[in-house]
Order: structure tokens, then C-alpha cells, then sequence
């Protein structure tokens, strides 16, 4: 049990503190603990507010396989679906396209609260402590060789410390370590893709057995199971628009339109529960370590959630940081930790270019430019049609990277 001392008294020590109880975090927390090195994790929000937090659901099989090798995926591997095709619909038809005939690998479908959740249960079964409910969490002397963590305790409002070797900045998109590694000491990559995207969750059964990308003149649709119960649905809008222009009536009334096809089931429809319109961008903090801070996840990178890569991602992340930090004090090994932002980063570019060459092929032919539209379309009938593009596709897909951005360890 860490006691956090006042800012007054002699603090105590532990190898690292993780800022954030996300998928990051939490993967990096359960391996250090598992190898014996000690570390807290600090984490803004409730327990029960990060465990029900609806946000992607859809992991690669190499990040389950990874899971699993650490002891982190039993309840995932018994309970989530997998999926080893998806389907494009497009001027009325069907196409099927099978991307673990083409790979081997799957996706599994598990709702991140739930994998949260099970992280969670599992840090704390191996005596992990996270302090939930943190307030102004800062970092002092990540350049030096004693860095410093300090937060306001929740319970008491005193201003607390932990001293620390190694911070690691597991805090999302909206956390605060990104700020210490950029702008003067590296450089934060944008992109904006122009369009929103409705998300909407629907309590109502899925209405395919797979992920359905709807290509429509009017706009983008998709459809993405979460449970037996839920469904996730995105509607492409103008970038900023109102979630509110958007009625029960007029959301299935678009969606039908944009996922119908010849054949294929009606949609099954439901109240919906969620209703935010995404603001489609992306960046990238390179390089994602500075001094003893080394990021993960949102926190270094956001990925428009086109295919799904932004919590396959973190996972990444955060087993590479992980690995490295526990070959660092089992071995006294740096080189995992002097190579960490470059490693992570091959894989980071590699799902941001295929993230932002796929959306093209979803948002052409609603762009309004006759050119980017047959361009969008060409891009859809050579990876439906040539088996050379229908592997390359399928290998970016479902994150069967292979070669030096392979994954390292299983
Ligand atoms: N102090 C402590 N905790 C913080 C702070 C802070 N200043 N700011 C944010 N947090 C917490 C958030 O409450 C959240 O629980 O850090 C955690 C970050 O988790 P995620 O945002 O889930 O980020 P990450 O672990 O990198 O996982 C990325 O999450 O957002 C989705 O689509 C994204 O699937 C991807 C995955």
C-alpha cells in the first residue's frame, strides 16, 4: 500500500506511476505487477465510471493473443464474439469480404468497459492499487533522474506526492502528460478528415453477423455489433454538426438508406442511448517519451475510429512499455525502453495511413467531387476484386503487420 505522504513530509518511492486507468494503463499496471515491480496508478474518474464507459469494442487477434500469453484474456476469450469478415454495401449490393481466410486472424468483440472491467479485477487480485478519483494530477522533474508526481487527494483535498523513476502518461486524449513531451521537444502530427461521424449506440440486437461499412452518395454508414444487445451505428455529417438535428425518426430513416442492399436483413431498430457526433482528426505526439515520462495510447496518438485501431493501438503500447520496463528492472536491459517511442511509432504510422486510406474509400463518394467519388469507388472494386489488394487490405485490417513492426514478443 502506497501512502502518498503531504507535500510536506519525505515521500515514498515506487518504480512507476501510471497516470490513467484506461486499456493502456491498465495492460501496463498488470504486467509490472505481475513481474514484482512495484507501481500505483492514478486515475481521474470512479472504478465504476471507467468500468461502464461505452467506447471501442473491436480487438485484433494479436493483441488478444498477447492478452492471453499474460494471463489478461480469459474472461475476453470466453465471452467475446469473433468476427472473420466484414461487409460493403454499395449502390444496392452485398459484398462479403473474408479477411481471416485471407490472414488467419479475427477480430474479437469485446466492449472496452468490459475489458477495462476485467483489467481492473485483475490488477487488483495481484494486490495492484489505483487511486481513483484524482484531481490535478502534475508531473515535476521527468528530465532529471527523480522525477515527481503530485495530486490532490480526493477524500481529503490535501495535495499529495509519490516520487517515481519512470512516469508513464497512459492518460487519453484529454490527459495532461502529452503537454510535457510537446510542443518544444517534439512535434504533435494533425489531420483532419473533414466530416463527422454521428456515433450512435442502439439498444437493439445487431442486425448483421459482421461489421457493415455503408458507401452512399448521401453520406457514410456503418454498422458494428457491441453485444447481443447493443449495436454501435455511425452516420457520416458535416464536421460540428448538432447531435440534436438528428431525431430517432431521421437517424433509422438515413441508416436504412445507407446500409440497404439487396438481400440483406432490415435493420433491427431501438432507442438510442448514445448520440455524439465525432469530430473526425487524429495526431500523433512523436517522439512519445521524454526524459522519464514515456506515453501510451490516446495520450501519443488518436485515431479517427475508421477501423477500429485506436485501443488496438494502446494495447501496443502498452505492451512493448511494459515488457521494457519489467526487462529494465528484472535485467537492469534499457534497450526496450531507449527503443520504446520508435517502436511504437512504426506501428502508430502504419494503422494512421491505412486508417486515413480507408477513409477515402468510405467518404468519397459523398465528398461532392466527381473525381475523389470514381477514385473511391475504384479503390472498393480492386480490393473486392484483385486477391493482391484484397491481402494487402486484409493484412492492414485486422493488424497483421508483419516484418520490423511485427509484434516482438506474442
Ligand atoms: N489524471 C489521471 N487520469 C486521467 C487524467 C488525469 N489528468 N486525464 C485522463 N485520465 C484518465 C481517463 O479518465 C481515462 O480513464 O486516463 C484514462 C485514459 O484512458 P483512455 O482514454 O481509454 O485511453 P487509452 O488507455 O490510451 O485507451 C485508448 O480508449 O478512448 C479510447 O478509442 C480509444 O479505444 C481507444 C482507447
Amino acid at each position: 500500500m502506497i501512502n502518498p505522504s503531504p507535500t510536506s513530509a519525505p515521500a515514498p518511492r515506487v518504480p512507476v506511476v501510471i497516470i490513467g486507468a484506461g486499456p493502456a494503463g491498465l495492460t501496463v499496471a498488470n504486467i509490472l505487477r505481475a513481474a514484482s515491480v512495484d507501481c500505483v496508478v492514478l486515475e481521474t474518474e470512479s472504478r465504476e465510471f471507467v468500468e461502464q464507459r461505452p467506447r471501442a469494442g473491436f480487438i485484433e487477434e494479436w493483441a488478444v493473443r498477447a492478452l492471453r500469453h499474460r494471463g489478461l484474456a480469459d474472461r475476453l476469450v470466453e465471452r467475446a464474439q469473433a468476427h472473420s469478415e466484414c461487409e460493403f454495401r454499395i449502390d444496392g449490393e452485398q459484398h462479403r469480404f473474408r479477411y481471416a481466410t485471407l490472414t488467419g486472424d479475427r477480430h474479437f468483440v469485446y466492449p472496452q468497459p468490459l475489458l477495462v472491467t476485467d483489467l481492473v479485477r485483475e490488477y487488483a487480485v495481484k494486490g495492484g492499487e489505483i487511486l481513483f478519483g484524482v484531481r490535478d494530477v502534475a508531473l515535476h522533474g521527468i528530465d532529471g533522474d527523480r522525477p515527481t508526481v503530485l495530486y490532490t487527494d480526493p477524500r481529503t483535498g490535501e495535495r499529495r506526492r509519490i516520487d517515481c523513476d519512470i512516469v508513464a502518461g497512459c492518460d487519453g486524449a484529454r490527459g495532461v502528460t502529452r503537454a510535457h513531451v510537446a510542443p518544444d521537444r517534439g512535434t504533435v502530427a494533425r489531420y483532419d478528415y473533414g466530416v463527422g461521424w454521428l456515433a450512435l449506440l442502439a439498444e437493439a440486437p445487431p442486425s448483421s453477423d459482421c461489421v457493415v461499412f455503408g458507401v452512399h452518395p448521401r453520406g457514410f454508414g456503418a454498422h458494428m455489433a457491441r453485444s447481443p444487445e447493443v449495436t454501435r451505428y455511425y452516420l457520416e455529417v458535416a464536421p460540428g454538426e448538432d447531435p440534436e438535428n438528428w431525431s430517432h425518426d431521421r437517424v433509422w430513416s438515413e441508416l436504412h438508406a445507407r446500409l440497404s442492399a439487396t438481400g440483406a436483413p432490415a435493420l433491427t431498430e431501438g432507442p438510442l442511448i448514445e448520440k455524439r457526433v465525432l469530430d473526425m482528426h487524429s495526431y500523433v505526439v512523436e517522439p512519445m517519451t521524454y526524459g522519464r515520462l514515456f506515453l501510451a495510447g490516446d495520450s501519443a496518438h488518436l485515431v479517427a475510429p475508421i477501423a477500429a485501431k485506436g485501443m488496438n493501438l494502446a494495447l501496443h503500447d502498452a505492451l512493448l512499455l511494459a515488457d521494457a520496463l519489467v526487462a529494465y528492472y528484472l535485467r537492469g536491459d534499457a534497450d526496450g525502453l531507449r527503443g520504446y517511442s520508435a517502436a511504437c511509432l512504426r506501428r502508430v504510422w502504419e494503422y494512421q495511413e491505412f486508417s486515413r486510406w480507408f477513409a477515402e474509400l468510405l467518404h468519397g463518394p459523398s465528398s461532392g467531387d466527381p473525381f475523389r467519388a470514381g477514385s473511391a469507388r475504384a479503390r472498393l472494386r480492386r480490393i473486392l476484386g484483385s486477391p493482391a489488394a484484397a491481402a494487402t487490405f486484409a493484412e492492414s485490417y485486422i493488424g497483421k503487420v508483419t516484418g520490423p513492426m511485427a509484434m516482438t514478443t506474442p
